[in-house]
């Protein structure tokens, strides 16, 4: 009874429930100063809220939106309506199609899907994961070939073999491991319809079970070493994979973001250490992988979860190479790794860590790219720096080193959040992606929302002041924050930041919730989470979040996805999921006819049937939308 509330909560809840952060806080007040000091909550709070948002920064979006208002709008589609069908909804013009669903398989010999049992651990190593994220588009010899996340599952559809959905013996534990990870596969369009091209040997399941290499500074460490392991250099698998990157010299970068709700305790008395408690790793996990892999075990193999937190590095073009976890890269709940190389020729990685109060990272590696040259281990050697927020529109990359934090360069990589708290980051309301424009050095990240911003401190009791760019007590609704690096260079140690947008409901509120200027009755959203630039430097927004429709959510229908022009700060919803779900994760084919994403956890809560309708069960799958022209898209 225990476990089957435990797995109905999400990753999200379960961190509320084992996170150790004390209750009692006063910031509230101070809170409530720092808003009353912007104009949030006088003359007229809407558009307190916006002058604040559009401020005293360079930028001056607000304007820009008054003048786009006469200007010809650069977002050429007519907008979605809020809607909660239970079906995706697109502009007139454009059309959408399934391109992989959950249990597609990948192999001509696999058994197909079957929707009554959701299959076996053997059937699900050979077909796509479940629940679809971030991913990313690749071209080689004529082939096309995508690489998609698959972070977590959908229980009650995965184990429709067990009567209350659990896993309850070994082989639905491989099943449930199989449909994490990472599915590559290679697609072409066949009578018009993208879909999977079976037995490609580009096809390629990686999952909780993978080798991959450990690289970087926590390569062989003590706190990674293992008893299948003692040198502390291969680990087994990857999973809860959200969202993405993609590098210049042709590889995949996928996030490992709540990894630590796989483990558990055999032992009622186990003693968690702090640096555990720090990352939310649990007694009682969400999943019971112990029930099938004693590396699950906390008891039985203590460091295992130090292997876990990481971005891996895979090469989707070469079905025979390792991954490799790329721990100069820290270890934290991974949202996406955002890779821009700057003027100087270093590789910057931008990452979020996506937890109530945690922090906003850059990687600036040590050697340079080269054109043409051997980048491949780039990513293996250089410096994380955490974001420090000014609240005068200013901002800084604090270095995290042994002599800023007093930690070994293998603690930093392990124990990053510990490393961050020490040098006094600025705690986030949830970092979600960050997209880095492609015309100009300047980058975006979606802060999703934040019920204890002002209530009380993050799982290290860093302060969560509503100040800066998280700037409202309990937000409900999320902003996007972005940012200017001085003198245009990437590895800047200072930058320039403000809001590009602050959701709300201005249906229903008139204070701060109502947003910001750029927000109205017709694009109101709540939760920014995916974050992407088409080529033209339009903002693709994806949310992950309240469609109860009820309450201050009234009127804003299921998760959808948007899109910005940074330049004038319009926003215009172009498409609404199906009912339970978020919209994550974006690509585009090589001519950008096509734009994939995922649709990921159709009725989540049990009431949805997409994309089959009738009574089937519903899976999360990657969809494609064109133009019904066949122009281009993005
Ligand atoms: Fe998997 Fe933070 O979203
Ligand atoms: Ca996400
Ligand atoms: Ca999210």
């Amino acid at each position: 009874m225990i476990i089957e509330q435990k797995q109905n909560l999400s990753f999200d809840e379960l961190d509320e429930l084992v996170r150790p952060a004390p209750e009692v806080v006063e910031f509230e007040e101070v809170a409530h100063r720092m808003v009353s000091r912007r104009g949030f909550l006088s003359g007229g709070a809407a558009v307190g809220a916006s002058a604040f948002v559009m401020g005293s920064t360079t930028l001056a979006a607000g304007n820009a939106l008054a003048a786009a208002e006469t200007a010809e709008s650069r977002l050429a589609f007519s907008m979605v309506k809020a809607n909660t069908l239970d079906t995706v909804t697109v502009p007139e013009g454009y059309k959408w199609e399934v391109v992989a669903s959950w249990g597609d398989p990948l192999f001509s010999n696999a058994p197909a899907f079957d929707p009554m049992t959701g299959g076996t651990g053997a059937s699900q190593e050979l077909a796509f994961g479940d629940h679809n994220d971030g991913m990313a588009f690749f071209a080689k010899d004529g082939k096309q070939i995508m690489a998609i996340n698959n972070e977590y599952t959908n229980e009650k559809t995965l184990h429709a073999n067990r009567a209350d959905g659990m896993p309850i013996n070994a082989d639905d534990v491989r099943k449930n491991k199989a449909a994490h990870g990472v599915s590559i596969i290679e697609v072409d369009q066949r009578g018009g319809k993208w879909g999977i091209v079976q037995d490609s040997p580009y096809n390629r399941r990686i999952t909780a079970d993978t080798e991959m290499d450990i690289t970087g500074p926590a390569r062989g460490h003590k706190w990674m070493q293992t008893s299948a392991d003692p040198k502390g250099v291969v680990a087994k698998g990857t999973w809860n994979n959200c969202g993405n990157g993609q590098t210049p010299w042709g590889t995949y970068l996928t996030c490992e973001e709540n990894f630590n709700g796989y483990f558990s305790a055999s032992d009622a008395n186990y003693t968690m250490s702090d640096d555990f408690k720090r990352y939310g790793v649990s007694t009682k996990g969400r999943y019971d992988w112990a029930l099938g892999d004693e590396r699950f075990d906390l008891v039985k193999e203590p460091n295992e979860p130090n292997r876990f937190g990481y971005v891996v590095e895979i090469d989707p073009l070469d079905p025979t190479s390792r991954p490799k976890k790329r721990t100069a890269l820290g270890r934290f709940k991974h949202e996406n790794a955002e890779l821009a190389i700057a003027g100087n020729g270093h590789v910057v990685v931008y990452l979020g860590d996506d937890e109530r109060g945690e922090f906003l990272y850059r990687f600036v590696s040590k050697h340079k790219y080269l054109a043409g040259g051997n980048n491949r281990d780039l990513l293996e050697e250089g410096t994380l720096y955490v974001a420090k927020f000014h609240d005068n529109n200013r901002g800084e990359w604090l270095a995290l080193t042994p002599k800023t934090t007093g930690m070994t360069e293998a603690e930093i990589a392990i124990h990053t959040r510990m490393a961050a708290s020490k040098v006094g980051a600025t705690t986030m309301d949830r970092p979600e992606w960050v997209a880095s424009h492609p015309h100009k050095v300047e980058v975006y990240c979606a802060l999703t929302n934040n019920k204890n911003r002002g209530v009380k401190p993050n799982a290290g009791g860093d302060e969560t002041p509503a100040v800066g760019p998280n700037p409202r007590v309990k937000n409900d609704f999320g902003q996007i924050v972005r940012w200017m690096p001085m003198n245009e260079d990437h590895t800047s140690a200072e930058f320039k930041w403000d809001l590009f947008v602050l959701a709300g409901n201005p249906a229903v509120y008139t204070d701060a919730n109502a947003g910001s200027k750029n927000i109205n009755q017709d694009n109101m959203f709540n939760s920014p989470d995916g974050l992407k630039f088409d080529s033209k430097g339009l903002l693709w927004i994806q949310t992950d979040g309240n469609y109860s429709n009820q309450g201050g959510f009234e009127g804003q229908g299921n998760n959808q996805m948007l899109v910005g022009d940074p330049e004038t700060g319009e926003i215009r919803r172009f498409l609404v999921g199906p009912k339970e779900c978020e919209i994550t994760g974006l690509a585009w084919n090589t001519n950008k006819t096509t734009m994939f994403i995922s649709v990921q956890h159709p009725g989540e809560k049990g009431n949805s049937h997409w994309p089959q309708g009738g009574q089937a069960v519903p899976r999360s799958s990657v969809i494609a939308i064109s133009r019904e022209d066949g122009a281009v898209i993005g």
